[in-house]
């Protein structure tokens, strides 16, 4: 490998050296040195580059500015993967020349759902697999067990990404594989493959490519969600789309989301089940994921500590059910864990309901787990969180036919939240037959039939609704104090009986 060909780049103040250093010595940060290509002596790029540009190249528009009525938007070139929770992910299809991150943990699933979406467009399109990572004859073994037998679907075993992006050049092929961008090496750059040198200058040759010949170009990552390993984030922006996978081993869940997309929205996602023949759609999700609970709703109690809460983002909704543990400990400062939710959304919510509805959580142990293994950020899901918590540390149940949607507030106020209807629509085709939602939304223009449906203003008057047997608002004569505080709320801890 030819060191002299590369130099070493100070991510935060852009001091060149020779050699890589551990600590800048002219800005003072520490391990902020990358390997970079030095494009003056850069012969391979300087041949390279030549070669782009005697490839007869897609025609580009990019030289002149237009107004942009004349700005052409068709988007008929997409390519319908055969997946449609993928299609919908990418936000209509692949589009031309656009460049993919799939990133995702090792064993998740990406070269099979890969493999499955070549094997859809090779009925059509030809498909370039480039594999870094495995033998052609390992990539073989497993199209088969997938049912690929297309001679549309090219398979190279390669790991010099100058080479792999000489192949796309010279290929006639509509989308082009590279698994992964951790397994390719650029050979003028010293640093070892899956260093941020690498992935991100392999990269970039990649791109020029996948523009140059308009090849919808998939580049798989290994990344944790902390983007511990070095590389796919270094490249979020430089790529179109970024897509993660993830999953959840025991129940073979797996869950693609789009963190960035440059054609489409990143609110859709896409659940699919890992089998013995691949990745298979999950048509109804939400019956997947509440699992049991539906078998009792119709039923008087759901078990305490659980909720139903509807997820609104992207074109469908998604019902979840969260479970909340709440438990006395000798520790002086209590563990707040929580899975699939945010821990600060938790923190603030435990707070909101210690001070307006006076549940005194500040000494226990607060769980909270979304089921399903789904990461669930909507803020819409509050309401139905602060429910479980609540009634975990009542010990009372809540009917299992009730849906909670509703963002809370730190004044405990209950807030609007988006696609309200289409979330309810959801619920009730499940059966669900109750909401509480915030009363700010109503009256709703296209609240689902036979469902009824409870608007609730504050925290305290939900829990209220929710468990009617318990009485959690005091009588008004406690007017001096601050409305909404604990003291107005009730009187003392009787109030929690029935
Ligand atoms: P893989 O796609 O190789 O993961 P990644 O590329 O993300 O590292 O597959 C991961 C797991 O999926 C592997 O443990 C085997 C399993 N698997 C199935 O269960 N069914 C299948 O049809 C295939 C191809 C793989
Ligand atoms: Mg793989």
């Amino acid at each position: 490998m030819a060191k002299a060909k590369s130099r070493w780049v100070c991510q935060q103040c852009g001091f060149q050296t020779s050699r890589s250093m551990g600590r800048c010595t002219e800005c003072g940060n520490w391990n902020s040195f990358v390997e970079e290509l030095a494009p003056e002596d850069d012969v391979a790029k300087k041949g390279f580059a030549a070669r782009l540009s005697n490839v007869s190249a897609a025609p580009s528009t990019a030289n002149k500015a237009l107004p942009l009525s004349e700005i052409n938007t068709e988007e008929s070139g997409r390519l319908a993967t055969g997946m449609v929770g993928l299609d919908e992910v990418l936000g209509g299809g692949l589009m031309p020349g656009s460049v993919i991150l799939i990133a995702g943990d090792p064993g998740v699933g990406k070269s099979t759902l890969l493999m499955q979406v070549a094997k859809n467009l090779s009925k059509h399109s030809q498909i370039l697999y480039i594999t870094g990572e495995e033998s052609a004859a390992q990539v073989r073994i497993r199209a088969g067990r997938l049912g690929v037998d297309s001679d549309n679907v090219l398979v190279a075993s390669e790991q010099n990404v100058v080479n792999a992006a000489e192949m796309m050049l010279s290929s006639d092929a509509a989308v082009c594989v590279v698994d992964s961008v951790q397994s390719v090496y650029h050979p003028e750059i010293a640093s070892a493959a899956g260093s941020v040198s690498q992935v991100r200058e392999g990269t970039q040759l990649l791109i020029h490519a996948a523009k140059r010949k308009n090849i919808a170009t998939i580049l798989v990552g290994h990344v944790t969600k902390e983007g511990t390993i070095a590389g796919p984030r270094v490249l979020e922006h430089m790529v179109d789309v970024v897509l993660q996978f993830e999953g959840d081993r025991t129940r073979q869940l797996r869950i693609l989301r789009a963190v960035k997309n440059r054609f489409g929205s990143t609110a859709e996602l896409a659940i699919f089940s890992m089998s013995e023949d691949g990745l298979k759609e999950v048509d109804n999700p939400s019956a997947l994921f509440l699992g049991d609970r539906l078998s009792k709703v119709g039923q008087k109690q759901a078990p305490s500590g659980t909720a139903v809460i509807a997820g609104g983002e992207g074109s469908r909704s998604l019902l979840l059910e969260v479970q909340a543990l709440t438990v006395s400990t000798p520790n002086p400062s209590p563990r707040r864990v929580v899975n699939g939710w945010d821990y600060n959304r938790l923190l603030q919510l435990v707070a909101v309901l210690d001070k307006r509805s006076g549940l005194h959580l500040a000494r226990l142990d607060v769980y909270v787990n979304i089921v399903g293994g789904l990461d669930f950020s909507d803020p819409a899901g509050d309401l139905g969180i602060a429910l479980a918590i609540a009634t975990s540390f009542l010990d009372r149940s809540i009917d299992p036919g009730l849906v909670a949607v509703g963002e809370v507030g730190l004044t405990g106020e209950i807030r609007p939240v988006l696609n309200l209807g289409q979330r309810l629509k959801e619920a009730s085709r499940l059966g669900f037959k109750k909401a509480l939602v915030p009363k700010a939304s109503l009256p709703l223009n296209s609240a689902p039939k036979g469902m009824e449906i409870i608007g609730v203003e504050t925290i305290s008057e939900a829990l209220q609704k929710a468990m009617p047997n318990i009485n959690f608002v005091k009588k008004p004569d406690s007017t001096e104090r601050a409305p909404g505080s604990r003291a107005e709320n009730l009187e003392d801890e009787s109030v929690f009986s029935i």
